[in-house]
């Protein structure tokens, strides 16, 4: 909790010596998830090699007051930016003597961002298109969904199997329209870690005059080394005809500090229309490759440090380690009953669901929790059961024997807890709410009830409820559009100053 002597705002009346200011940020550090150990299987990315860290952290430190708004005057981030393009470019099928050798790209702040700037390059270069569109197959990454919010693109989107999990590429093919400007599909998909039918799609766009983006963000730095290491990864970058433009987070498994993604585009015409140039103003004129205009060159040099410093042989070895540490997790979960793998691991992500309707996954997922694993909920969607992510990374290696006890464990604590019991008039609320019949009042008294902070009106937010069963629930007997009102609205209730 801040102090009380913060007054609610970080504005004191007197600066504060700097030791006591890091020390109230270690304090609310303390309340967080574990972002090093391999306990935590989202957000976070842990390569668990020492000195890493303060490598990047110091590399941070020297670029962050650099600005990304002009390369001509920041020489030093343009290099790097280009050096981080280039390997990238390199490791997914692009670069001189490559099937991509005119390969260009950008540095973004993440993998959203690379994906709404890819959505907005394949939208401004066809302009006479009024109504574009975007195909999407259902296990696209969410950021797709904003991406064509944000741009006011249509998403057509292709139901995947729930056998497969991935989507019928003839089901694609036929949702490719004359307004479609960008056909996109993942290598792996987040949810399930499974690699899309690539080729196939990207044929189907091609034929039909179209881009097509293959979202690589997750997964686009581990799969070229896992395939060195003998596994049977499809082709799924610029190998592949049709594939226009690859999007990779450098923030997630080149396991560089958060917020740098790299959009590449096969040539420079497709970038073209990512840039947004303005001369017609009396200040600068501006030309921007990414959403952002001033940019922080402290990621960007975090980023290049980390990857120097890895190098490929590096890489290729903590590919090897989390491939097994995936190996092993999956092979617990295959060793509890009731537990079922919903894709067989072809990646780096363990997904897996409750076959026994007496073993509810969201009261699992809170035992896990207070055993000290931190897992990634997924709700009901289609006809998709719910799940429970495992993002692996190689932090989580050595602690791979101690999991399968602890889920075993977890498990025979979540059947013995039952199922959540929400009121059912609650239930039924949930199923027939209407997001616009959602009122302060209404909103309040749900928070209240499932012990969100801040729910009492003046009262002060306080931390989340220990459990989240009810909240995760409360949101799975809801469809879509009333989980997307509620999820608004429960961390409006959150996001707020504490005065
Ligand atoms: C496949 C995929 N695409 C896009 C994103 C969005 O990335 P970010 O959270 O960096 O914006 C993610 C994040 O997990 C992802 O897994």
């Amino acid at each position: 909790m801040i102090d009380e002597k913060t007054d609610g705002t970080a504005l004191p009346e007197h600066g504060l010596p700097a030791e006591q200011v890091l020390d109230e940020i270690r304090a609310l550090r303390a309340a967080d998830r574990p972002t090093h150990g391999g306990t935590l299987f989202a957000y976070v990315y842990d390569p668990a090699v020492p000195g890493l860290d303060e490598l990047a952290a110091t590399a941070h430190a020297a670029s962050v007051h650099v600005n990304g708004l002009d390369p001509t005057a920041f020489p030093s981030l343009l290099a790097m930016e280009n050096a981080l393009v280039g390997a990238a470019a390199r490791l997914l099928g692009g670069g001189p003597g490559s099937a991509a050798p005119d390969v260009v790209g950008s540095v973004t702040s993440g993998g959203t961002e690379s994906l709404i700037l890819a959505v907005k390059a394949a939208r401004d270069a066809r302009p006479h298109i009024t109504a574009p569109r975007l195909v999407v197959p259902s296990s696209g990454h969410a950021a797709f969904a904003k991406a064509a919010h944000y741009l006011r693109v249509a998403l057509d989107v292709v139901p995947v199997s729930p056998e497969t999990l991935r989507p019928d590429p003839a089901a694609v093919a036929a949702a490719i329209g004359p307004d479609t400007v960008l056909v996109a599909c993942s290598a792996p998909s987040y949810a399930h870690g499974v690699i899309d039918p690539v080729a196939e799609i990207a044929e189907a766009a091609a034929a039909a005059g179209v881009r097509c983006h293959v979202d690589a963000c997750f997964g686009g730095w581990t799969l070229p080394y896992l395939r060195r290491l003998g596994a049977p990864v499809p082709p799924f970058d610029f190998t592949v005809p049709g594939v226009t433009s690859i999007s990779v987070d450098l923030h997630k498994y080149a396991y560089a500090p958060k917020g740098v993604s790299v959009l590449l585009q096969r040539d420079p015409a497709l970038r073209a229309p990512q840039y947004f140039a303005y001369a017609d103003w009396p200040g600068y004129t501006m030309v921007n490759p990414t959403i952002a205009s001033t940019r922080s060159g402290g990621p960007i040099a975090a980023a290049y440090a980390t990857v120097r410093h890895l190098g490929d042989d590096g890489y290729l070895r903590l590919a090897a380690v989390t491939r097994d540490a995936v190996a092993g997790l999956a092979d617990a979960v295959r060793g509890v009953p009731g537990l079922r793998l919903v894709a067989e691991p072809e990646s780096t992500v363990v997904c897996f669901t409750s076959t026994d309707p007496g073993l509810d996954l969201f009261v699992l997922v809170d035992e896990l929790t207070v055993r000290g694993w931190h897992t990634q909920p997924q709700l009901t969607y289609a006809d998709l059961p719910a799940s429970v992510h495992l993002t692996v990374t190689a932090a989580v290696a050595p602690r791979v024997a101690e999991f399968g006890p602890a889920l075993a464990d977890a498990v025979a604590a979540a059947r013995a807890a039952g199922p959540t019991d929400l009121p059912p008039e609650l239930l039924a609320l949930a199923g027939t709410l209407t997001p616009d019949s959602l009122t302060p009042d209404l909103v309040a008294g749900l928070a209240a009830g499932l012990g969100l902070g801040g729910a009492g009106g003046d009262a002060p937010a306080g931390p989340l409820p220990g459990r989240m069963a009810p909240v995760n629930t409360l949101l799975d007997a809801a469809p879509p559009a009333l989980r997307e009102r509620l999820l608004v609205e429960f961390v409006g209730l959150l996001q707020r100053p504490h005065w």
